[in-house]
């Protein structure tokens, strides 16, 4: 029949990259490319995770970063090895991560993109086997192509991202990504070094049965979230929280749910760093169907100033998102 599905599942994540630039006339080739890089480090990473036990990369790394979190080895590992491939790549002038306070400039100061990353997320994850990931965010930059980049090209706000995405380092290795035209996730076929297409054009249900946060915390929430949590327990939703950002925000896309990470007392501005983790996973839930706000406010909107800024963030299917922001604006 003449029913033909634009890109199969199945099709590799190399080709899918080509129709995507195909269709689009402006398109240089660029941003395929650092797509490409950015799949190449996931490969390289995903195989010191899945080896981490036998090459003695567990356990801490014995220094700190910006955040005063302890750096474990597969911390700087994953840092240092997105940074190479997106050196090596070329299609990159400058690089934020989570692992180094300043911005890093990658020697290739012509190009016009600048990504910011979390190179491993769900550190706490590492020595236990249990998912990890890595977050990523594309910007174009604001300066001119040709001199240093610059801290305000990567402060332009969360609409401005021009792609973002995850790797999750799971049951299998999924690399999950959105340019805004919705969202795509494919699966890492070690065997073949390749990802294929797996989980075309994914969207979030609209409502969901599943609450993730970190409980423990509870009574540091804000009255309006503790009173969403309870209702949810009265109607006896599912309780999943892995401690991984990626991997808990990946289930409840699948099967609708929310994630919470609000204010706490150890966190008096929530945990999650806007830049890497907020922005990019609100950008591409959006592109999902679902929604994610810091209890206030659409989180895509929400102005930045600094580089590593924290933010709360409640994120997930829509209806959840809306009621639980609702209650906290209204008892704010
Ligand atoms: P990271 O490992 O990149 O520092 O991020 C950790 C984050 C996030 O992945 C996770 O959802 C959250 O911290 C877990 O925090 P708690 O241990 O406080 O629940
Ligand atoms: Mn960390
Ligand atoms: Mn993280
Ligand atoms: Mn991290």
């Amino acid at each position: 029949s003449e029913d033909v599905v634009a890109v199969p599942v199945g099709t590799t994540l190399d080709r899918f990259i080509k129709r995507q630039q195909q269709a689009s006339p402006a398109a240089t080739g660029e941003l395929s490319q650092l797509l490409r890089d950015i799949a190449l480090a996931a490969k390289i990473v995903q195989r010191e995770i899945s080896r981490a036990g036998l090459l003695a990369v567990t356990g801490s790394f014995g220094t700190e970063n910006q955040h005063g979190e302890a750096q474990q080895k597969l911390d700087v590992i994953a840092h240092i090895r997105f940074l190479r491939a997106l050196r090596n790549g070329g299609e990159v002038a400058a690089v934020v991560s989570e692992e180094e306070d300043q911005v890093i400039h990658t020697g290739n100061p012509g190009s016009k993109y600048v990504v910011a990353i979390d190179p491993l997320d769900g550190s706490s994850n590492i020595d236990v086997n249990v998912s990890i990931g890595t977050i990523f965010s594309i910007y174009r930059r604001q300066s001119q192509p040709g001199t240093p980049a610059v801290e305000a090209d990567f402060l332009q706000g969360g609409l401005q991202q021009v792609a973002a995405g995850y790797v999750l380092y799971g049951t299998s290795t999924l690399l999950v990504y959105t340019t805004g035209q919705g969202v795509n996730g494919f699966t890492y076929n070690s065997s073949l070094g390749e990802f294929f297409l797996s989980h075309p054009t994914l969207t979030t249900p609209v409502d969901g049965r599943i609450y993730s946060c970190n409980e423990g915390n509870i009574v540091d929430y804000p009255l309006a979230i503790q009173q969403f949590i309870t209702a949810c327990q009265q109607a006896r939703f599912t309780a999943r929280y892995i401690g991984a950002l990626i991997a808990d925000v990946h289930r409840n896309l699948l099967k609708g749910g929310i994630y919470l990470y609000p204010a706490t007392q150890a966190a008096p501005a929530g945990k999650l760093r806007l830049l890497y983790e907020g922005f990019p996973m609100a950008f591409l839930i959006e592109q999902a169907g679902g929604s994610a706000t810091d209890g206030q406010q659409r989180l895509l909107t929400k102005p930045i100033s600094t580089l590593h800024q924290r933010t709360p963030l409640i994120i997930g299917s829509t209806q959840l998102v809306d009621l639980v922001t609702q209650q906290n604006k209204l008892l704010l």
